[in-house]
């Protein structure tokens, strides 16, 4: 029995049983893992005050469910697949037996070090089968793991290792990228000057290029460590991760996610919304980095015994059909993407997509940003062959898993549509009054109103900007910071971001926090950032400066993006910026982007009132250098 969605009237009915008996659907559900004590209380705490517990009385280890129920099982079967960035390297394999040793040993190392339960481990890296590994030997031994993606910069990874308070530190010499090679290990060590409270750093010799650290050699010690290690006994709310993401402010938030409930959320939502079954191949191109690669890479796949592609490199190396290539290479059969990569594939010869044999695919998956029509067609007939249903998956870093997405084959896949919530999901349209939209076709932003197993249980270190962000826009629900259109059936279309957040490339970035690094350039008074349409990217960032008015925009333009690239990381680079002699503001002093924005899309007669703003000459001067 494992209780997967399998029919749409499973799906009804299991959406029925979780609302009208929430306590038995989980419980069911929690008797599908493996437990050192099964849980009796299935939610406490209270969900309006941001205080959630799920399973609290349980005790397990989820490493335990994700590898050693398999390998009982079933332990020669391929786990994961690791193509490396260049395809003229060796691939590796890894059964499921394999990685149960891989992060056996890597526990090993990390205890030899001192770690403990509760501890915090940074990884920096590019994406080794080491950095799963590593993952889930922090999860093996009860250490909370915090990864931070390759592409930011040192100081955005000495704030997060600081913000933690990291005891280890965990890197490559370089993580190779397409033709680049990232230099991870010097990134880190400028990081380290300002991090006070890290022991140990490992590095992980990746390429020939010789170490420049005196960090210890991470492969000599995973090769002679012990392949077995004792999963420690974690409480079901203990913490398991932290990943951060950028909000409205500048400083980026850490989400803590605890032990079960994160588990359960990972494991049901890979069954039920890709439907792969056991000879299934299926591939993720996130990178571990993002909550993505966390649960639909790390875990979901795992805890589901699945067999996965994990790939090191980029769509577009050695060319544009790498992608189609891999596909065709491992005959998979669920490939899961962000937009911004298939319209930038799409905008490539079609030869690259022609020269693969792609009819192993059964199912496409989407992630991380809305899809445009062009682009969402071309997946489904080009890529698909009008055969595979597309899963366009809703969902968030908070959220832990998918919330919002069709269920490959089972409930209809609609156009640029995610659709229908997964059976436990209560999603709500509110008005910017906070009044609960009742009518079924209607817009408004995006609210969930009961809790799920999979929510962030807090912002490590910071619980009142948790309550602040998620739970106090809308009284007792759970604010997502999206706007979704919902249609009379009951179908949702997510609209993009209502808060001060740029989804560029399905990456979340602040404005606040762009516009704080552009000010520490040295020509700069203030900035506003907003975000506009961007054919690739989805959105693109532009900025709107006071500063030196007697060099040129593009000269700026790549200084600034310098300073950006030192401050966050090459990921929130400019498309444009326009030096401006002043911002317009209320009279309270907040900047107003939404006028910034209209007078950049050029609707200038959607400008609103200007006449209300503390300074509304500003507005007519910017209008006229726009047009410049
Ligand atoms: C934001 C969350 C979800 C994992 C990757 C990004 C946007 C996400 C979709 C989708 C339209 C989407 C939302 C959300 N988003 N999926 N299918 N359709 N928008 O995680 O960095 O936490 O960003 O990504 O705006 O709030 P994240």
């Amino acid at each position: 029995m494992n209780l997967r969605v399998d029919s749409k009237d499973t799906y009804d009915q299991f959406s029925k049983e979780c609302l009208s008996n929430n306590f038995d659907f989980w419980m069911k559900r929690s008797r599908l893992f493996s437990w050192f004590k099964e849980p009796e209380t299935v939610l406490t705490g209270e969900f309006s005050k941001g205080n959630i517990k799920w399973f609290e009385d349980g005790q397990l280890n989820i490493t335990v469910n994700a590898l050693d129920r398999h390998v009982k099982k079933n332990p020669d079967k391929i786990a994961i697949h690791w193509e490396p960035n260049d395809p003229a390297e060796p691939i590796k394999t890894f059964t499921y037996k394999e990685v149960l040793e891989n992060v056996c040993k890597f526990a090993n190392v990390l205890k030899d070090h001192d770690v403990k339960k509760g501890d915090r481990v940074c990884f920096y890296m590019s994406m080794v089968p080491e950095l799963l590994f590593g993952v889930l030997a922090c999860a093996r031994i009860g250490a909370i793991h915090s990864v931070v993606f390759g592409g930011f910069s040192a100081k955005a990874l000495s704030e997060r290792i600081n913000d933690c308070e990291a005891s280890v530190v965990v890197t490559v010499n370089e993580g190779p990228r397409g033709n680049k090679t990232i230099p991870l290990e010097e990134i880190t060590k400028e990081a380290l000057e300002t991090c006070k409270s890290v022991k140990h750093t490992f590095v992980l010799k990746r390429t020939n290029k010789k170490s420049s650290s005196e960090f210890k050699q991470l492969n000599g010690l995973l090769d002679s460590a012990g392949s077995e290690c004792e999963p420690e006994v974690m409480n079901a709310e203990d913490p398991l991760f932290i990943l951060y993401t950028s909000g409205s402010t500048g400083k980026p938030k850490g989400l803590l996610h605890t032990t079960a409930g994160y588990m359960t959320w990972a494991a049901e939502t890979y069954k039920n919304v890709f439907q792969a079954n056991d000879n299934d191949i299926f591939w993720c191109s996130a990178d571990i980095g993002w909550i993505t690669g966390h649960s639909y890479i790390a875990y979901g796949p795992m805890l589901n015994g699945s067999t996965q592609v994990m790939f090191e490199g980029i769509p577009t190396f050695p060319d544009a059909g790498r992608f189609w290539q891999v596909i065709d290479k491992y005959k998979v059969t669920h490939f899961y993407t962000a937009p911004t990569a298939i319209r930038a594939l799409q905008a490539c010869d079609e030869r690259f997509v022609d020269q693969a044999d792609l009819s192993s695919l059964k199912v496409l998956g989407t992630v991380g940003e809305p899809i445009n029509e062009e682009a969402w067609h071309w997946y489904h007939t080009k890529i698909g062959k009008e055969l595979c249903p597309i899963v366009d998956t809703w969902w968030q870093t908070e959220t832990g898993g998918i919330m919002i997405s069709s269920m490959a084959g089972i409930t209809p896949s609609i156009p640029c549509q995610a659709t229908t919530p997964l059976p436990g999901i209560v999603p709500e349209l509110v008005d910017n009054e906070g009044r609960v939209i009742e009518e079924q076709e209607a817009e408004g932003n995006l609210c969930i109103s009961i809790p799920w197993p999979g929510m962030a249980r807090t912002i490590y270190g910071d619980h009142e900007r948790y309550l602040q962000t998620y739970f106090s826009t809308y009284e007792g629900k759970y604010f997502t910071g999206d706007g979704a259109k919902r249609d009379l059936v009951g179908n949702y279309r997510i609209t993009g971001r209502v808060d001060d957040v740029i989804n560029v490339s399905g990456h979340r970035i602040g404005t606040a926090e762009v516009e704080d690094a552009i000010n520490e350039h040295e020509q700069i008074v203030e900035s506003a950032v907003i975000g506009f349409a961007h054919d690739i990217k989805g959105q693109g960032l532009f900025a709107f400066v006071i500063g030196d008015e007697s060099k040129s925009d593009d000269d700026l333009l790549s200084s600034v993006n310098l300073e950006i690239t030192k401050q966050i990381g090459p990921i929130a680079k400019l498309d444009g910026l326009v030096v401006v002699p002043g911002l317009p503001k209320t009279r309270s002093g907040k900047i107003m982007r939404r006028v910034l924005r209209k007078v950049h899309e050029g609707n200038l007669d959607q400008l609103g009132d200007t006449s209300t703003l503390l300074n509304p000459e500003v507005v007519e001067i910017i209008i006229k250098k726009m047009r410049k």
